[in-house]
């Protein structure tokens, strides 16, 4: 039986630039309503001049009559001054993404100096506009990055009392236990390979670069913990897909790029992960603050950003496809494998 659910939002997304920005866009915008977009392009997204061109650039690639809606961020980098802050705001910023130096793609313009930012932060607060951080402290053991960062977030939540944060793409037991303790001013994002991944996967057999991401997967017990917080509904944890596609090329390399590309298989694979573990996709029926697909992709990410819930829907059909091995050059997560839902027409909901 087809199911509807209101048109699901990414919170964390990479659409990198012309020419392979045209296809990245397609394939998120023929399943999300909404996308947070990365700033980390090369340049960075750092003035209004560059967002609003960026802006342009991804809506040529949605064309016309697409309903899909980008939502655009900023790259908090040394020497950020309030100023571009309160420019990038007015351009239709609505978040600022702090990568720590040099812990990802892209991020060797990194912040190295929290403190030194604090004029940054205050306005981003007065602004509200919120933080997402990359939330990995650079040079630590790659397993031990994500809770090493952890006293760096803290000192962040503590002397801006009202900003609002996101620690992206969460990937450790340690650090879903200490967003737990921290004000719900501060929410984390989850991935779909993080819930479906640990570190064997990347290099327990063969090397698996195309699952080979930052932050890395990790133990049984770190996934596990990251699945039981988004079947249990928590509402501070919601979808942003990190989907980061890099060409073949990159990735299969001697020095390969981080980053695995999953706009396309995302809620297909969702639904199934939701469905496995025995709770419905759609929020019908349910009480509120239940568990379900439709609040994780559709419902707690933008209550966060306060942001209105989509209005339109996408219908899930039960009909089986092969992922292609291939997407314009990039190789996509779950390549060659069965899927059971496929997306059909869109509709009001
Ligand atoms: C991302 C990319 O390729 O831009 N890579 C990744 O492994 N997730 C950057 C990021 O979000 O860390
Ligand atoms: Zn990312």
């Amino acid at each position: 039986m087809p199911v509807s659910l209101r048109a699901p939002d990414d919170f964390h997304v990479h659409f990198r630039q012309p020419p392979l920005l045209g296809t990245i866009v397609s394939d998120t915008a023929r399943w999300f309503g909404r996308a947070l977009v990365m700033p980390n392009t090369v340049p960075p997204i750092t003035t209004a001049d560059r967002l609003a061109a960026y802006r342009r650039d991804i809506e040529a690639a949605v064309g016309e009559g697409c309903p899909f809606e980008p939502l655009l961020t900023f790259k908090v980098v040394q020497g950020l001054a309030d100023e571009q802050v309160r420019a990038l705001a007015a351009a239709g910023a609505i978040g600022g993404k702090l990568y720590p130096q040099g812990v990802t793609t892209h991020s060797e313009d990194g912040v190295f100096d929290v403190a030194s930012l604090a004029a940054v932060f205050e306005a981003m607060e007065e602004l509200d506009l919120v933080l997402e951080i990359h939330a990995e402290a650079p040079g630590a053991f790659s397993l031990d990055r994500e809770i090493a960062y952890l006293p760096t977030v803290e000192w962040i939540v503590r002397r801006f009392s009202h900003l609002r944060i996101v620690i992206e793409h969460v990937s450790s037991r340690d650090m879903l236990a200490a967003l737990a303790d921290l004000p719900p001013r501060v929410a984390a994002t989850v991935t779909v390979h993080h819930l479906l991944l640990t570190l064997d996967d990347v290099i327990g057999g063969d090397l698996r670069p195309h699952h080979f991401c930052k932050p890395i997967a990790k133990r049984s017990a770190d996934r596990d913990a990251l699945c039981a917080a988004v079947l249990s509904g928590d509402p501070r944890v919601f979808f942003g897909s990190d989907s980061a596609p890099h060409p073949r090329s990159a990735k299969e390399s001697d020095c390969g790029c981080a980053g695995i590309y999953t706009a396309p298989v995302a809620v297909p694979l969702l639904a199934e992960f939701f469905e496995r573990a025995g709770l419905p996709l759609t929020e019908s029926a349910l009480p509120p603050q239940s568990a379900c697909l439709e609040s994780f992709v559709s419902r707690w990410g933008a209550e966060f950003y306060r942001l209105p819930l989509n209005e339109r829907t996408i219908t899930l059909s039960e009909s089986q496809w092969v992922v292609p091995d291939d997407y314009d050059g990039v190789v996509p997560f779950r390549s060659g494998a069965k899927l059971r839902y496929d997306i059909a027409t869109g509709g009001e909901a």
